[in-house]
């Protein structure tokens, strides 16, 4: 950790009494002396502090009550509408040298950014209450988890945190004395002069939201919202994480774990990737048909996973977070049932409406209610013709209220990992699925993932982006060497005699003429999974193809879906002048990779187009 600067100390510590971590409680007083904060508070994790702190949020105007009756203990908050997402171009990687970040990440020089930082932090908490909030991502002790603590002068990224990770007093038992920690700090920009009133949704127009992978260390200025503020996710589960795993030998990644029982009580564990927003959630709490029935799906995490090998090389996987942050718009009984189970009572719901009757509604919740008031807090009617949710609006949960949750979901050794799935949103062009013939295979489909652009981030949308294992906006370091850290990790692990997880490739999202969806999706995606387990046990044969091994229309159950083998066939084939042009981009991206690209990527690519005969 660096030390900033070292004006006085403007409040009292308050450090609890039972406290012995020294360069913990000195990085608290360093911070508050930059920041200069009104007071100090460290966070408990109670529940007493979690009500006390929504009270004053309700009485600053940051949150409403919801109706007590139809959505107990639960509250709605609007955000500043310039603080909607998380900003990709605001987000820096400072590691010392620029390639070390590589050319898909923004890099600034560390000392550069420690003086721009220094500058905005300056000052930055008065009139506030800098809150310390401590918290282990992953179950508490875990020999995969590891600990953070947020310094933030918000309080609704405290009660975010409590519910999004195992926050609280027993993490400085873990701790101890000398434990390491990431150090993570963040406030809105917005100081208050002395009688300055405060608004309901502080933030700044200047936003950074910074990482130096080498000290681990994160800094987050300027928003309140979601992946830029609650700094366990994206920012130290995915960017630090990454760059740690590399160092250590391990892999953080943007995927949902989820658990597969068949009806003989034979249970799995697959891990996904999908970008953002393309639907992870409704996969992890996925509910089977009951045209098939006897499944069972279970969740483990529903957007970032740990992954380390064990004793036996195998790959166990936790879901380092505890809750979920998830976005509401088309989340629905149908679309995903056990979520809407889920956020009956104790949750945080961000920029979505508020009905007359001190509910929440969101686009494809339901039938619209005649009236509301939107995200913005206007009046808003069905044809007023703007949305009543902003598209990336949220509810923030806590994964105990999923009805689904795997029974395995805390265990601190992890769950070990039969298959990886890498998806993305694609029109056309990439099959419905498809399995890898080898580890390389597999990372060449994940490295060359591609996806249609939506709200998660801000940017334009509907374009396809190159999306790396779903890791564009997360990788901590060069993009290239993480391609390179999972072969070798990978081949390491075979080589050693180790079963790797088999590597499958899916897009649930190919239209028809008319822009429609052409698979059902959903629960129906339970056929997809069930013959990746006839693959993994050996029972399903599959057709070799360009791009992996895909499903005879025989191998997938078909009973109770009325889906018809030309339908199959037209997301399941090769169509020939797309896949150039695929890969084309392929190259492109590979051009743009080139640097540190492992020289199996392009010979991968070679050998495809030599079997396209391109
Ligand atoms: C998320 C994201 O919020 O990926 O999970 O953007
Ligand atoms: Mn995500």
């Amino acid at each position: 950790m660096n030390i900033i600067a070292s004006p006085q100390l403007p409040v009292e510590l308050n450090a609890p009494p039972g406290l012995r971590h020294t360069r913990l409680i000195a990085w608290v007083a360093e911070i508050a002396a930059l920041t200069q904060p009104d007071r100090i508070e460290w966070c408990d994790g109670s529940e007493q502090e979690y009500d006390r702190l929504c009270d004053l949020m309700v009485r600053a105007g940051t949150l409403r009550r919801l109706d007590p009756l139809k959505r107990p203990n639960s509250y709605l908050a609007w955000s500043d509408p310039s603080d909607v997402a998380r900003v990709e171009d605001r987000t820096f990687i400072c590691s010392e040298n620029e390639e070390d970040a590589g050319p898909t990440n923004n890099w600034a020089a560390p000392e550069a950014m420690r003086q721009t930082l220094a500058g905005l932090f300056a000052g930055c908490m008065r009139g506030r209450t800098m809150y310390v909030i401590p918290f282990s991502m992953g179950p508490l002790g875990s020999p995969i988890a590891h600990i953070g603590v947020e310094l933030s002068d918000s309080p609704y990224v405290v009660a975010n945190m409590r519910m999004m990770t195992r926050m609280g007093s027993q993490v400085y038992d873990v701790l101890g004395t000398d434990g390491d920690f990431v150090p993570c700090v963040h406030s809105v920009g917005k100081p208050l002069a002395a009688g300055e009133a405060d608004v309901a949704w502080p933030c700044n127009d200047t936003k950074y939201i910074v990482h130096y992978p080498q000290d681990r260390e994160i800094w987050s200025f300027g928003s309140g919202y979601g992946g830029n503020a609650l700094l366990g996710k994206k920012c130290f589960a995915l960017r630090i994480a990454s760059a740690m795993g590399r160092e250590q030998g391990w892999m953080a990644e943007h995927m949902l774990v989820l658990g597969v029982t068949s009806p003989q009580g034979k249970k799995m564990h697959l891990a996904a990737a999908f970008p953002s927003a393309c639907g992870k959630t409704n996969f992890s709490m996925m509910i089977p048909p009951q045209s098939l029935p006897g499944w069972k799906i279970t969740t483990i995490g529903d957007d970032i996973a740990w992954i380390k090998p064990g004793p036996d090389g195998r790959l166990y996987a936790i879901n380092p977070e505890a809750g979920y942050f998830g976005v509401a718009p088309g989340t629905n009984e149908k679309t995903n049932f056990n979520c809407m189970a889920s956020l009956r009572e104790n949750v945080i719901f961000t920029n979505v409406a508020l009905t007359d009757d001190g509910d929440v509604w969101w686009e494809g919740m339901g039938p619209a209610p005649a009236h509301c008031l939107d995200w913005q807090g206007k009046d808003w009617t069905p044809d007023s013709g703007r949305k009543a949710a902003h598209p990336n609006a949220r509810f923030t949960v806590a994964a105990v209220q999923n009805p689904a949750i795997d029974p395995e979901w805390d265990n601190p050794d992890g769950v070990a990992i039969d298959a990886f799935i890498f998806g993305g949103r694609r029109s056309d062009t990439v099959p419905l699925v498809t399995e890898a013939r080898s580890w390389i295979e597999g990372v060449y489909m994940a490295a060359t993932l591609g996806s249609e652009t939506t709200a998660a981030a801000a940017g334009a949308q509907g374009v396809v982006r190159r999306d790396p294992f779903a890791m564009l906006p997360f990788c901590g370091y060069n993009m290239s060497s993480y391609f390179a850290h999972w072969l070798e990790l990978g081949l390491q692990l075979q080589a050693s005699g180790a079963t790797l997880p088999r590597i499958f490739c899916v897009n649930w999202f190919q239209t028809d003429e008319h822009g429609r969806f052409i698979w059902p999706g959903f629960g129906e995606n339970m056929r997809v999974l069930k013959w990746m387990l006839q693959r993994i046990e050996g029972t399903a044969q599959g057709e070799d193809k360009l791009f992996g091994i895909t499903p005879l229309h025989g191998e997938i159950s078909w009973e109770g879906l009325d889906f018809d083998e030309a339908k199959f066939d037209r997301i399941t084939d090769i169509d020939r002048e797309a896949w150039r042009k695929e890969l084309d981009s392929h190259a492109e991206l590979f051009d743009k990779l080139a640097h540190r690209l492992p020289a199996e990527l392009p010979a991968f690519l070679q050998q495809l187009r030599a079997r396209l005969g391109a």
